[in-house]
């Protein structure tokens, strides 16, 4: 028995507004997608339309392109480097302002708790736009020479398990950059993205600087394969990251990549166990495991395995899922019922090949789309379950005995976005982390983000980097 009870936490709606249908952001105005279609987004945890949102078709796109090529080449080209960074300053202003409303709106359409779009994404998002504005006329230390020059037009496509965030990652660098942005959020995450536009009416942006368009793979791709696109950023799955890279191969157009992940989480013999617990929670918990760099594989020395899984399931039993609006919840609703479908599918494989399954007791709600926090034990190296993104709660334990073993293990899977580390000797984490080939590795702590920290992959992870100065660099070039 729980010996503490919740009373329910609600979260109000009432501070946000939301429009029975959106049309798209071109040069600062909104309007009526010249395909005239729209598709419906719901809110995952009870799947109830929210608004019909408008599908781009190529021709908006074009229109897109153009409204942005305009504002690049008349105004934003032109403009003083400080100049725009007092609109990024401004955007980021507005979204503390508007932080809550952004929060209900994220939760929403997403299914993330509230806790986690309140506490992280929205201030994050904010910190993006407010470090980016103070890089805008300092552009001569980016690294990339004394005169570094935008691409022009960036194209920008967004996944849906940070939608806002992911948002702030793209448009915040670009804008302080020079460059010039039409952005398309992922079909099932478009609210957050259009109240942004929003904003960026309210900072009185020059129009045309951002625009954005919604719609689903296929007007991704018209993004992509416009000719009037200098620079494709995309953050998604691996499989559309090598479609992109084909389709670009042989252009004049460059591109940032953020991709998957299947990152391991060491956690040695010295370790403090139950902080190493809760960093295990964190690493795959947090935001349903719709987490690129999830410590999805958790590596566990051996002679502690057993005392790590009895605490972790100890742990686990008190995850409460449930209403995301609810500020007491930890899991909120998966996304989609196409990634429940994916989810469901790899953890049927994983029974199949011999894993052992453990789920945390907790109620289903009836409606919306839902997964218990779930770890497999007994996960050899060759299950689907250690080597696939499975993009959700569940979490595929393997162990090590040597700290050498836990390396060759880590390292051998296609990814390299992130890694954890868990161990009180520095030396021991300084030697894993130097022979880890992840781009960005967390010691005894995980899913720590800041937007002056580089992030981005090795291997099938991405090409690139996003944040910091490294991540300037991929929307610069150096003027000869
Ligand atoms: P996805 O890669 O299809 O979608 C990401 C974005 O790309 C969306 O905006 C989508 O509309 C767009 N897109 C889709 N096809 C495109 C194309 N041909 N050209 C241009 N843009 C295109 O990801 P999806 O289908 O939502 O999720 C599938 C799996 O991908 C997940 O189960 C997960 O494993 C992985 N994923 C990884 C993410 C990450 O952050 N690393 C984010 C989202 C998904
Ligand atoms: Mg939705």
């Amino acid at each position: 028995m729980n010996p503490f009870e919740y009373s329910p936490a609600l979260e109000s709606t009432a501070i946000v507004e939301i429009a029975e249908r959106y049309n798209l952001f071109i040069d600062g105005k909104f309007v009526t997608p010249k395909s005239g279609k729209y598709f419906p987004t719901i809110n995952p945890a009870n799947e109830k339309v929210l608004a019909k949102i408008a599908d781009a078709n190529a021709t908006d796109v074009d229109l897109a392109v153009g409204a942005a090529r305009a504002a690049y080449s008349k105004v934003w080209s032109k403009m003083p480097a400080a100049e725009r960074g007092k609109y990024l300053f401004r955007i980021a202003r507005i979204l503390q302002e508007r932080a809550r409303e952004f929060a209900v709106l994220e939760t929403l359409d997403n299914g993330k708790p509230i806790r986690e779009s309140r506490d992280t994404d929205i201030p994050l998002a904010a910190a993006h736009f407010f470090y980016h504005a103070g890089w805008a006329d300092k552009l001569q230390y980016a690294g990339v020479g004394i005169q570094p020059r935008p691409y022009g037009v960036v194209g920008q496509i967004i996944p849906w398990n940070f939608p806002m965030l992911m948002l702030a990652w793209k448009v915040a660098p670009a804008l302080a950059t020079g460059n010039t942005v039409v952005l398309k959020p992922a079909e099932t995450t478009s609210l957050t993205a259009l109240l942004f536009a929003e904003v960026c009416q309210q900072a009185e942006l020059p129009n045309g600087v951002v625009n954005i368009v919604t719609g689903a793979g296929v007007t991704g791709a018209d993004i992509v394969n416009h000719p009037g696109i200098d620079k494709i950023a995309f953050t998604g799955s691996t499989e559309v990251g090598k479609l992109i890279a084909t389709s670009i191969a042989g252009t004049k157009k460059s591109a940032t990549l953020e991709l998957g992940g299947k990152a391991a989480n060491i956690i040695f013999e010295d370790a403090a166990i139950d902080e190493a617990v809760e960093g295990i929670v964190n690493g795959i918990f947090f935001n349903q495991g719709h987490v690129c760099c999830a410590g999805s594989r958790l590596l566990i020395q051996e002679n502690i395995h057993d005392e790590v899984i009895e605490k972790l399931k100890v742990r686990m039993a008190h995850i409460r899922l449930g209403n995301p609006l609810d500020k007491n919840t930890d899991i909120g609703a998966i996304n989609s019922a196409a990634q429940l479908a994916k989810i469901r599918e790899l953890v049927t494989a994983g029974g199949a090949e011999g894993a052992e399954q453990w789920s945390a007791p907790c109620e289903i709600p009836g409606e919306g789309f839902w997964f218990a926090p779930t770890i497999f034990t007994g996960v050899s190296q060759t299950h689907r379950i250690a080597r696939e993104e499975i993009f959700g709660p569940v979490l595929s334990v393997l162990t090590f005995r040597t700290p050498q073993e836990a390396v060759e293990k880590a390292n051998n899977t296609p990814y390299g976005l992130s890694a954890g580390v868990w161990s009180e000797k520095g030396s021991k984490i300084l030697w894993t982390a130097s022979r880890l080939r992840a781009g960005v590795i967390w010691a005894n702590t995980f899913n720590k983000f800041d937007p002056a920290s580089p992030f981005g992959g090795y291997k099938e992870s991405g090409w690139g980097r996003e944040g910091g100065r490294h991540g300037l660099t991929a929307y610069l070039k150096a003027s000869n």
